[in-house]
């Protein structure tokens, strides 16, 4: 491709892209950000990050990335720094980028000071801009949005998920069909309808940043004594995970979903150094929704990613029963009465400006 013939090309995209929660989950990696196991998680709808990037091709290619970023409306050098890298290691994928001069503003809907991880969703924003940009640079016969995974995932392992509606799943796995360690795949369609509009309450036991970050705590899978055994059930799980959604049995559901995130907090546990990152109150709210499913047959449940709160999980039909389980036992544990209500969304959307 001649980039030369776009000298002086000004364009601008604009992407939302969702957060994601992982059902199974992604906690091990090795070389250029693959999985040690496959895992899926459900997109969700109203945590997202947008993203808009304007873009000059410039007369030649710079040494250095030439990026202005700004994150809800300030100047960041902390992230553009970190951007900067990110786009100089995916030279590659995309032989435009050092001759491109990029002007990004990022914000998100969700407060970001409330410990929920922002990656899948900032990443996956950036990724669809550049395979935008990819694009009208002439750049054809590819997937978009497979390109757009493996590009979210070089960014951050599980923003490869955020690019599609409903469900996405990444990691190879010998029953899936065109699983892929490079990239997700939507699965979306394949499970029952009551998983098609599933809420997510995120409560926020704590906003204090976590003290090991993911990254931190996926290099650490390599000493863990355990994690042979952990990527090998979680392949299983993911199995048994996916007969429960196509079926729509929600005990198995639950079931799967509950020990995944128990288990995703035992290898912390036992990694060395061990860290503890769920709080007292995430204990007692476990405690209170496996009591209050145990009286009611509501069937909810939760699950936790790499931090302190609470994803409670349950079907459209039974928010009123929720609404009285999180007002009544949960939400005097939360930070400062702290809720997102969220559930599983339609992907990224795209706006040409
Ligand atoms: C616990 O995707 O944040 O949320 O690839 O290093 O950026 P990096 O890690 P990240 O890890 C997410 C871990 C998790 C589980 C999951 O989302 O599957």
């Amino acid at each position: 491709m001649e980039i030369q013939s776009f000298v002086g090309y000004t364009g601008n995209i604009k992407w939302e892209s969702p957060s994601n929660i992982a059902l199974v989950k992604y906690w091990g990696k090795y070389g250029r950000q693959y999985p040690r196991n496959a895992s899926i998680s459900f997109t969700l709808n109203n945590a997202k990050s947008i993203t808009t990037c304007n873009y000059e091709v410039l007369q030649k290619s710079q040494e250095e990335i030439q990026l202005d970023f700004t994150f809800e409306g300030k100047q960041n050098d902390a992230f553009a720094n970190k951007i900067k890298k990110f786009f100089a290691s995916i030279n590659d994928v995309f032989p435009w980028i050092h001759q491109v001069k990029f002007v990004i503003e990022s914000k998100n809907t969700f407060p970001h000071s409330t410990g929920i991880a922002s990656s899948a969703s900032a990443m996956s924003a950036l990724a669809l801009c550049l395979c935008s940009i990819h694009e009208k640079l002439g750049y054809e016969g590819h997937d978009f949005f497979q390109l757009a995974s493996t590009v979210s995932r070089l960014g951050s392992g599980s923003a490869s998920r955020s690019v599609y509606p409903g469900l996405a799943l990444w990691g190879e796995h010998a029953e899936i069909n065109g699983s892929s360690n490079d990239y997700a795949i939507p699965y979306g369609d394949k499970v029952a309808d009551v998983f098609k509009n599933y809420h997510d309450d995120i409560l926020i036991v704590s906003k204090t940043e976590k003290s090991v970050s993911s990254t931190a705590g996926h290099a650490l899978m390599e000493s863990n004594p355990y994690s042979q055994s952990r990527y090998k059930s979680a392949n299983e799980n993911l199995s048994a995970l996916l007969k429960s959604m196509a079926e729509g049995n929600l005990t198995d559901f639950i079931d799967l979903v509950e020990r995944e995130a128990l288990t995703l907090h035992a290898q912390m546990m036992c990694s060395t150094p061990s860290f503890i990152l769920m709080e007292p109150n995430t204990l007692k709210m476990i405690k209170r929704i496996q009591s209050f499913r145990a009286e009611t047959k509501v069937p909810v449940c939760f699950t936790l990613d790499a931090g302190p709160n609470i994803h409670l999980l349950y079907p459209h039909e039974y928010k009123d029963q929720v609404n009285t389980l999180i007002s009544e036992r949960l939400i005097s544990l939360t930070e400062n009465g702290a809720i997102i209500k969220d559930l599983v969304g339609q992907g990224p959307k795209n706006e040409a400006i």
